[in-house]
């Protein structure tokens, strides 16, 4: 591969560029009959799209070729999105294939190439500091997986059963979603960090037979309770399904216990019959365990995603389609070459781990980063450190990481070398340029490209997103649809469609193999909520602007738009504004009910460190709002906060802000799942409409 070490800026565009940008086109030795390696040239990206689009049978049969099945599929696509047919919304995909995800992801390499047996799988990067490295082979992982795989078995575990995961963010979370795959039972991974409420209601709104989860987990120097929180949420009723516990022993004797960990296990409240150790079931079985041959169409796994309202909905995925739609994206965003060492700083608790963290990378046969800390700790340098630790080539996080570290004084980065990266990316909400240049001058050293990628829980995998080095990047644009996406914006107010350059409601056209088939037991609510708000389009839920030249600017969820005298505001942009100011480290912007002018603008600041509070920076603050987005918007409240509620992955929770500025704090709804729910009373103390 030819490598451009300096050419950052073609023409004034930025390609960012450790990576393969050519000149010539691969497409011109491609026979057509199955998908090139890389996507290298414009051109080639352009001839693919369109056969994507034109003849997607062709397109995702020769996606599907990338997979070993039992049974090659036949019949590649047979969906219907319009909700008013008298078949109603249906997707269905290679729907006469057979294959099973976990044999994809393992057995296969090794079959197929002796050498991959002794290939990392899983490098571990645990969240105490250590200089110890923790690699798992593919031979190792397999091993693994069939042997747990045999312990859900004898505890009567079979295809077709939902088994939920409650489970740290450490290796053995990954052998467990792989042994569900692997015998083809259901998954439900539930994130560590959520309440025993959160869990009971997930656990029974699926119905889960098995729990498997950890006696702690440890994140930032604290040790997390897992199985006490589980054996509270089995004491509800609705949570009687459930028949076994299987419990992982944490990090089973590679590192020292925390004394909160050593009281945390000693602790323990056992019931016979239901709770196991995995460590002594393991003993009982042997590690011969033969892939469950799967249709296509049979679930894969269930995740639970937040609805503007009501209670989670359980988002449900299926078999072929879903690893076919996640290798493919995973292989051609990130042009993953073979031996690379790649990182998603995702827990699996969430879509991104499961896509990104496990199944992307490891049916591609890559090495795979599975930290189990966070990005502050032991200090604010963890991130860059493990790069160079690992000598990481690909990293991939989320913006509200990234804005939490540029905070800090930028030798936290510099006194690390990162020299190994190729290749930066993004993911979960909108990266303001502000952000996006800290992270391609400062972490990426003005090297790498970075590929901000739009997609969701739904969606499967990315939908909108730079192929590294073949477009130029313009910073906080998403850029441009994978193969197969047909974006389409739909008009708020007409439900018409929009032709660009234009902003309006993110819709998808037609129907891609990654795609969410229903919700779990509710098709119903999953027509209402995504195809009957624009009958014959997949509704995403979020605004977008459309540009002259194509690019895709994401604004956020539509249910976030400010209407202020009659002029629609994005709080993404406000936001996007209010942290370009050099003291600002955080913005989070929400509308209250205001008489003349319909919505009032209330701004969150979290300041930098060391920036004192002050009317004078305000005033500055709102300069800065209209001076960058126009004088006709105005921010009225600026309210600083050191801390924002956000979500433990991270997102800052809007609805609570909501209700806060509303005022509406009888009404704040479930703050459980708040990383640190006390951050809801300092704000209301210091609100101005709460006084
Ligand atoms: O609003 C969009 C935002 O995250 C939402 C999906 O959230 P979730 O299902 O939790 O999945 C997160 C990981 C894929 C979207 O509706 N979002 C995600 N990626 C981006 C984004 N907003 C802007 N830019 C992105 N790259």
């Amino acid at each position: 591969m030819e490598f451009f070490e300096k050419s950052l800026e073609i023409d004034g565009k930025i390609y960012g560029n450790r990576g393969a940008l050519k000149n010539n086109s691969t497409t011109a030795n491609w026979d057509k009959s199955c998908l090139p390696d890389t996507i290298q040239t414009f051109d080639e990206y352009k001839s693919l799209y369109a056969l994507s689009i034109n003849d997607p049978n062709h397109f995702w049969k020769m996606a599907a070729e990338r997979l070993d099945w039992y049974q090659v599929p036949t019949k590649i696509k047979n969906t219907e999105f319009d909700c008013r047919s008298s078949r109603g919304v249906e997707i269905k995909w290679y729907e006469d294939g057979i294959i099973n995800v976990c044999y994809n992801c393992l057995d296969r390499h090794i079959e197929k190439d002796p050498k991959a047996a002794k290939e990392v799988a899983i490098i571990f990067e645990p969240d105490t500091l250590t200089e110890v490295r923790h690699h798992i082979t593919y031979a190792e992982l397999l091993r693994a997986v069939k042997k747990f795989a045999n312990v859900l078995k004898k505890h009567g575990i079979k295809k077709g059963d939902v088994v939920t995961i409650y489970m740290p963010m450490v290796v053995e979370t990954c052998i467990a979603l792989l042994a569900c795959a692997r015998i083809g039972a259901i998954h439900s991974v539930v994130f560590g960090g959520f309440s025993s409420n959160s869990v009971a209601e997930r656990i029974s709104d699926c119905q889960s037979i098995a729990v498997i989860t950890s006696d702690f987990g440890v994140r930032g120097g604290k040790c997390t309770p897992l199985k006490s929180k589980i054996d509270q949420a089995l004491t509800m009723e609705q949570c009687k399904t459930v028949k076994t516990v299987l419990v992982f022993r944490r990090n089973q004797g590679i590192l020292p216990l925390q004394d909160d960990c050593v009281e945390q296990r000693n602790s323990l409240q056992w019931t016979d019959g239901t709770d196991f150790w995995v460590h002594e079931e393991l003993e009982k079985v042997d590690d011969n365990c033969e892939p469950e041959p799967m249709n296509a169409e049979d679930p894969l796994f269930i995740l639970y995603t937040s609805g503007s309202t009501g209670k989670p909905k359980g988002i449900l995925h299926t078999t072929g389609g879903y690893l076919t739609y996640a290798s493919l994206t995973f292989k051609y965003t990130f042009a993953y070459q073979p031996g690379e060492i790649y990182m998603c700083t995702a827990d699996v608790g969430w879509i991104t781990g499961h896509s990104y963290v496990l199944y992307g990378p490891l049916s591609n046969r890559a090495t795979t980063v599975v930290f189990e800390g966070i990005p502050t700790y032991p200090d604010v340098s963890r991130f860059w450190n493990i790069i160079d630790k690992h000598q990481i080539n690909i990293f991939y996080t989320a913006p509200t990481a990234i804005r939490s570290l540029m905070g800090h004084d930028d030798s936290f980065v510099t006194r690390t070398s990162r020299k190994s990266l190729r290749l930066l990316g993004t993911v979960g909400e909108p990266i303001n340029p502000e952000a996006w240049r800290w992270y391609y001058t400062v972490v990426g050293n003005s090297q790498c490209s970075i590929v901000d990628t739009w997609w969701q829980t739904e969606t499967g995998g990315f939908m909108i997103t730079p192929l590294p080095n073949v477009w130029p990047l313009e910073p906080g644009s998403a850029t441009l649809p994978f193969f197969g996406i047909q974006t389409q914006l739909l008009s708020k107010d007409t439900k018409q469609p929009m032709q660009p350059p234009a902003e309006g409601a993110l819709c998808i056209r037609d129907s891609w193999p990654g795609q969410a088939r229903s919700l779990y037991r509710n098709h119903k609510r999953f027509v209402e909520v995504y195809f009957e708000p624009y009958p014959g389009y997949y509704f995403s839920g979020d605004g977008c602007e459309i540009k002259e030249n194509g690019y895709h600017w994401i604004t956020g969820r539509v249910d976030d738009v400010l209407v202020i005298s009659g002029h629609n505001i994005g709080t993404a942009e406000v936001e996007s504004a209010l942290v370009q100011h050099h003291d600002v480290a955080e913005a989070a912007v929400v509308g209250y009910p205001d008489v003349i002018k319909t919505q009032g603008m209330y701004c969150f600041v979290t300041l930098k460190d060391n920036v004192a509070e002050s009317d004078a920076l305000k005033r500055e603050l709102i300069k800065t709002v209209r001076d960058r987005i126009g004088a006709h918007v105005f921010p009225d409240i600026i309210h600083f906060a050191p801390n924002l509620p956000k979500t433990r992955s991270g997102k800052i929770m809007r609805r609570i802000l909501r209700k806060i500025v509303e005022p509406d704090i009888l009404n704040l709804g479930d703050t459980s799942t708040l990383n640190d729910p006390s951050v809801v009373q300092e704000l209301i103390e210091k609100s101005p409409r709460t006084r």
